[in-house]
């Protein structure tokens, strides 16, 4: 059965936290420390399962990896004697294609399982792919796994026909150490994706137009360690924002610049909440009424996908009628049965939800299909009258850092039950 979540809503969160490294920059950086055969140090780590799944795909390559729970690691690919990740990992986390343009650009080959889809929908990697041909790599599928091979990556022009986060990132770290110079048009510009760029700056990487569309890229014949700390992560804040405005509470986030997550704070002002710069973080203070808003997500600096969830348990709560139309992934409404077992009135039609405003959630038993849903169903049970039992916290734990503790410091009454798997009969 797994860990469940049991909230006991109505407490107003009070206090202060410090934002966590963010998982999406973090993931990519542990792939491109395998691009340099000197160590690694990254610091700002977050203790979350998908951190742990990277971590178990880089030792089954031979990379050895330490870190601890204060959020440092240490990475050492000169032992990598393996270029193969192993299916059982990658369909856990589509994440870890990012190993195939580190493997390509520094070993020459690598095997990585299809990431096939998701709860999301699919999640295609054919951009990916292009890139790495148009390099100059022979790419095939075969057996479930994507293989790919190559003397040394060729630089090019590369023009994507659609802006893909992964696509970018996998292309930008294959291009580091490709020869001569290679230009990404069309590039995805999220903050995790400017930070991979200065991670690899850092390593030595000759990229220019960091935190545009355009990157180029001049390929250099080898990188060397750094320390680095991830840029922190403007989802989780984002949802820790929510959980202030939803309990009308006042809650202080050290670390996180408004920058990046501009778009965001806008539509939550609009919504209006409070949302105050201060001291190199963000303070939030939520009030009532919740205002109505339309909302379309859109790559960076749009709103962001991730957010869409959490944002739609706010919105349920409006007075008024919400309109959040998703552009970016199909399988983005997992959320909307779970959140209307607690009362949300919420319609779905094609790619856009219709969120009509209740007064109040009522807590219920509810199951987390995702990590975003899940932070969805969290911040409603924060709201909740009486009580809401989370199941499927493995999704939750994938992506936000210790969550109940955090949380519990703020005021809320959230326990985590652990309960051993029971054979079926
Ligand atoms: C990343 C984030 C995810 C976020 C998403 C969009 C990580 C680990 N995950 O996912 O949290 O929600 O960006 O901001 O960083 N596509 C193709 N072909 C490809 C690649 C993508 O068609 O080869 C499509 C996808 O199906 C999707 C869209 O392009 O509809 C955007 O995907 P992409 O930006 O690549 O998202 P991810 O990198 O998978």
């Amino acid at each position: 059965m797994g860990d469940r979540l049991i909230i006991k809503g109505g407490h107003r969160l009070e206090g202060k936290i410090e934002v966590s490294g963010a998982k999406n920059a973090c993931l990519p950086l542990m792939a491109a420390s395998i691009l340099s055969s000197e160590p690694v140090e990254l610091e700002r780590v977050p203790d979350i399962s998908d951190v742990r799944i990277m971590v178990k795909i880089l030792e089954g390559m031979g990379v050895t990896v330490e870190y601890d729970r204060q959020g440092h690691m240490f990475i050492d690919s000169t032992t990598l004697n393996n270029t193969r990740a192993p299916e059982d990992l990658v369909v856990r986390m589509n994440a870890s294609f990012d190993v195939m343009g580190p493997l390509l650009a520094r070993h020459g080959c690598g095997e990585v399982s299809l990431p096939g889809g998701c709860k999301l929908g699919p999640r295609p990697v054919n951009l990916h792919i292009d890139a790495f041909k148009a390099m100059g790599a022979e790419v095939i599928k075969e057996g479930g796994f994507v293989k790919a091979k190559t003397p040394r990556l060729k630089g090019t022009r590369i023009l994507f026909p659609k802006v893909s986060v992964g696509a970018t990132k996998n292309s930008m770290m294959a291009a580091t150490l490709a020869e001569g110079v290679t230009t990404l048009e069309n590039c995805a510009r999220e903050p995790e994706i400017i930070d991979l760029a200065k991670f690899l700056v850092s390593m030595g990487a000759k990229i220019e137009g960091i935190g545009t569309q355009t990157l180029r890229i001049e390929g250099v014949s080898k990188l060397h360690g750094t320390k680095y700390a991830v840029v922190s992560d403007r989802i989780e804040a984002g949802t820790y924002l929510l959980a202030g405005a939803i309990t009308e509470g006042d809650i202080f986030l050290e670390k996180i610049d408004l920058n990046i997550i501009e778009t965001f704070v806008l539509q939550l002002r609009q919504a209006g909440q409070e949302v105050i710069e201060e001291n190199g973080g963000l303070r939030v203070i939520g009030h009532r009424p919740i205002k109505p808003l339309e909302i379309s997500t859109a790559p960076y600096p749009g709103f962001p996908t991730d957010l869409h969830p959490p944002m739609a348990a706010l919105l349920s709560l409006c007075e008024g009628i919400s309109i959040i139309d998703e552009t970016i992934f199909d399988g983005r409404y997992m959320y909307v049965m779970e959140l209307g077992r607690l009362g949300a009135d919420i319609l779905v039609n094609g790619r856009t939800a219709r969120i009509c405003g209740v007064p109040k959630f009522i807590g219920a038993p509810v199951d987390a299909p995702d990590i975003r849903a899940g932070g969805a169903l969290v911040l409603a049970g924060l709201a909740a009258e009486g009580e809401t039992t989370i199941r499927g916290v493995r999704y939750i734990d994938r992506g936000y850092q210790h969550i109940e503790e955090r949380l519990r410091s703020l005021g809320a009454d959230i326990v985590r039950v652990t309960e051993p798997l029971t054979p079926l009969p």
